[in-house]
């Protein structure tokens, strides 16, 4: 196992993401403590509309968040979203039923199995910091980008929720979660413009700060006990348990800096 989960491959294929279950509990336990900042899939789908016309390409789609977004806003001929894992693949497929032109496709990013100069836009968010090497991932965007093409990355800052780990840390519960390397460490919002620049234009840099406000020990547990970082040896309720004897019953307020990087094919 490497330090960092999100690049121990073993972990992404498995317990990370072979169900929907766990990510839908961390997105939605996010969603519900946001206080401030942009939602990213509008973002990207208005990004995304000053692209040229042609396929869409959203990797690592997860369960469609985004996917869904770029359907509604840009109506493409074409839309594949694309991930490693089917479980997520089916989640999303669930949640754009009825829309025509929507291709599902299993792979791993590194090697996308499309044409070169295929698409008109692809979209990558939050994903490729589950690369080890991420400039390898742009280097197939770029292949897979048709003249004039545009690419949408998105990542977040790597000192993203660090109040979260400096409670997790004062309860006891994980004492070094504050010392570990960013989940973030490959791709995240100081390096990505660099990165997508190896083989891409970058057009646009945008920082967004996002502000989250957990409500009580129970809000933090349900993020916490879906989050990979940290090495907890009890389930949701002993962590709201420990948390509430320890440092209270919250709240709890942390921030996170989402950047979005655009970027034209050379
Ligand atoms: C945090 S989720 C992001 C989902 C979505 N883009 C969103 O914004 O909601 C990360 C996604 O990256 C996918 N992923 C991780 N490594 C991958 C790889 N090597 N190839 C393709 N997809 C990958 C995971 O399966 C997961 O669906």
């Amino acid at each position: 196992m490497t330090a960092n989960p999100f690049l121990d491959t073993d972990r992404v294929r498995g317990t990370l993401y072979a169900e929907a279950g766990r990510l839908t509990q961390r997105t939605t336990a996010l969603a519900r403590a946001k206080t401030a900042g942009r939602h990213p899939a509008a973002v990207i789908a208005e990004l995304a509309a000053d692209g040229p016309r042609g396929t869409v390409l959203d990797i690592g789609c997860g369960r469609g968040t985004t996917t869904v977004a770029l359907a509604e806003r840009l109506d493409p001929p074409k839309l594949i979203a694309f991930d490693q894992s089917a479980a997520l693949l089916t989640d999303a497929q669930r949640r754009l039923a009825g829309r025509m032109g929507v291709r599902y496709m299993r792979g791993d990013f590194h090697a996308i199995a499309l044409p070169d100069a295929s698409v008109a836009v692809a979209a990558a968010a939050f994903c490729l910091y589950h690369s080890p090497e991420p400039t390898a991932v742009i280097a197939e965007i770029a292949r897979c980008l048709a003249p004039g093409g545009l690419s949408i990355t998105v990542t977040k800052s790597a000192d993203s929720y660090a109040e979260l780990d400096d409670v997790i840390a004062a309860s006891g519960l994980d004492p070094e979660a504050p010392d570990r390397p960013s989940l973030y460490e490959t791709f995240h919002s100081h390096n990505q413009a660099d990165i997508v620049g190896t083989h891409l234009d970058v057009r646009e840099i945008i920082h967004d700060e996002q502000r989250f406000r957990f409500t009580d020990a129970d809000h933090i547990a349900a993020y916490a006990a879906t989050n990979p970082r940290y090495q907890l040896a009890c389930d949701e309720r002993g962590i709201a348990e420990r948390l509430r004897q320890t440092v209270g019953n919250g709240p709890l307020e942390t921030a996170s800096t989402v950047t979005y990087v655009v970027a034209a094919r050379r």
